[in-house]
């Protein structure tokens, strides 16, 4: 079970990879003797989510002893060996830096039933893991993660992430890179996704050894069979000119980022500890835009930080609407152990925080709605990742000449499209230019407009 982010869901296929390597099979949790919960503290209630999921696992099993239960990840990290009170079924608990002995300690602790283990040390540099490539079920994946960095060292006010994640910790170029080349030599990706907490801080600490982010891009473009790259999560403090030059530059860079803003008032920001006022940050986007047109923006907002005033509420909504987002996930601010906000005096009433949450959000759904109705007619051209789940398996449709079948893929900007095309064959991984045709309330829909690639 997973919770979380992608660097979890990340986190999740490489355990799961590593486990299939050893020969363990998937399963559903009736039938399974081992059960991971991969989990997140970000935000909200994570240590009553993860309770709740050992209740089910629990229930679901009969408490059988001889199943094991591992609780990995943030909460995990937080928690630590308080998780053991947790029933007999909880042996392992394994926080970011420990998962990489996970799979070896589910071994050792099928053999000794009596024993538990902690593996909850941080690192002091990125420590590689052992490559399962697409061990699972030999899948070949379009879209690939790779994580080129872990943990974060900017302690904003309200992040729990420096705490659960540790130190930022580059990872080394080539090992990047080779996991990059496999991916796409052999794993079927066309489309890489870097992945980092802070990603464009990469190689600015002790452990990289590299020029930075600007020049990791430009080596990842540059290999051999890759159509798109995307990375996650850039700090807008932390965006150099050689970064926001890449748009201009790095070809198979999408026209999309995501940039957290997480307030649009000064004041806010600054109690935040983000290190960026408003204007910056437009400024940040005027350049990044200049560098590319058409780039498409997202972001991250927090909603009734402490002491957060209708005014300053404002200046967000107003952010929304000047930065002109394609799309925003927007929290209601949750205190999180340890972090300086959770000290702040001036908490918001939850009332408030739903209230101004729901505002912001009828906003950014208008902004999105807008930007969508903006692509209509427009030529693009979509990664296939899946059959549509808009149409069941069995159903063609007739459409002139061919017989068709619903896809679905993603445009250069990260937009869902919906695409019809020809029956009689798997289209997962092909490139296919469309245009847009239709759009709907959260997707777009295309028609093939030349071969697929
Ligand atoms: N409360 C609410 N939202 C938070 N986030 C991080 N910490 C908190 C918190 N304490 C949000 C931020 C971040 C996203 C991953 O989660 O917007 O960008
Ligand atoms: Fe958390 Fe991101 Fe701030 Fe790091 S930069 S502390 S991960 S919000």
């Amino acid at each position: 079970m997973t919770f979380g982010c992608q660097m979890n869901a990340h986190d999740s296929r490489w355990l799961a990879g590593a486990l299939i390597a050893r020969g363990f099979a998937q399963t559903s949790i009736e039938r399974a003797r081992v059960v991971i919960l991969n989990t997140c503290s970000v935000r909200e209630k994570p240590e009553q989510k993860v309770k709740t999921a050992i209740g089910r696992v629990r229930a679901i099993t009969g408490g059988d002893p001889e199943v094991l239960v591992a609780v990995t990840g943030c909460v995990a990290q937080q928690l630590g060996q308080t998780l053991f009170e947790s029933g007999c079924q909880v042996r392992l608990v394994a926080g970011s830096d420990g998962i990489n002995g996970v799979p070896e300690a589910v071994e050792r602790l099928l053999d000794e039933p009596r024993l538990r283990l902690s593996l909850l040390d941080f690192t002091d540099h990125y420590s590689e893991r052992e490559p399962v490539g697409c061990a699972i079920a030999g899948q070949s994946r379009p879209v690939t993660h790779v994580t080129v960095m872990q943990g974060c060292d900017n302690f904003c006010a309200y992040c729990i992430v420096p705490y659960t994640r540790g130190r930022q910790k580059s990872r080394a170029v080539k090992a990047v890179l080779d996991e990059c080349r496999a991916a796409l030599e052999m794993g079927g990706a066309r489309e890489i996704m870097l992945l980092g907490q802070n990603v464009n801080a990469f190689g600015r600490d002790t452990t990289g050894d590299d020029d930075g982010f600007a020049d990791l891009l430009a080596r990842v473009a540059a290999l051999p069979g890759l159509e798109r790259l995307r990375f996650v999560t850039p700090h807008p403090g932390e965006m150099k000119p050689v970064d926001i030059e890449s748009f201009a530059s790095v070809a198979p860079l999408c026209p999309r980022l995501h940039l957290p803003v997480q307030s649009g008032s000064d004041r806010v920001l600054a109690r935040m500890g983000r290190a960026y006022t408003r204007q910056d940050f437009y400024n940040l986007v005027a350049a990044l835009r200049k560098a590319r047109l058409d780039l498409a923006l997202s972001t991250d907002i927090i909603v009734g930080f402490p002491g957060e005033t209708e005014e300053d509420f404002n200046d967000t909504l107003e952010t929304l609407t000047d930065c002109n987002f394609m799309s925003a996930f927007s929290f209601c601010y949750s205190d999180r152990p340890g972090t300086r906000a959770a000290l702040f005096a001036d908490k918001i009433a939850p009332e408030r925080k739903q209230e101004r949450l729901l505002r912001l959000q009828a906003l950014q759904e208008s902004l999105s709605g807008r930007w969508l109705e903006a692509r209509l007619l427009q030529q693009t051209s979509l990664l296939i990742e899946t059959r549509s789940p808009r149409q069941p398996c069995h159903n063609e449709e007739k459409v002139g000449e061919r017989t068709e079948v619903l896809w679905q893929g993603r445009d250069p900007y990260g937009a869902l499209v919906h695409v019809g095309l020809p029956s009689g064959r798997d289209h997962t991984g092909r490139m296919v230019p469309v245009e847009i045709t239709k759009v709907g309330r959260h997707s777009l829909t295309g028609r093939q407009t030349g071969s697929a690639w």
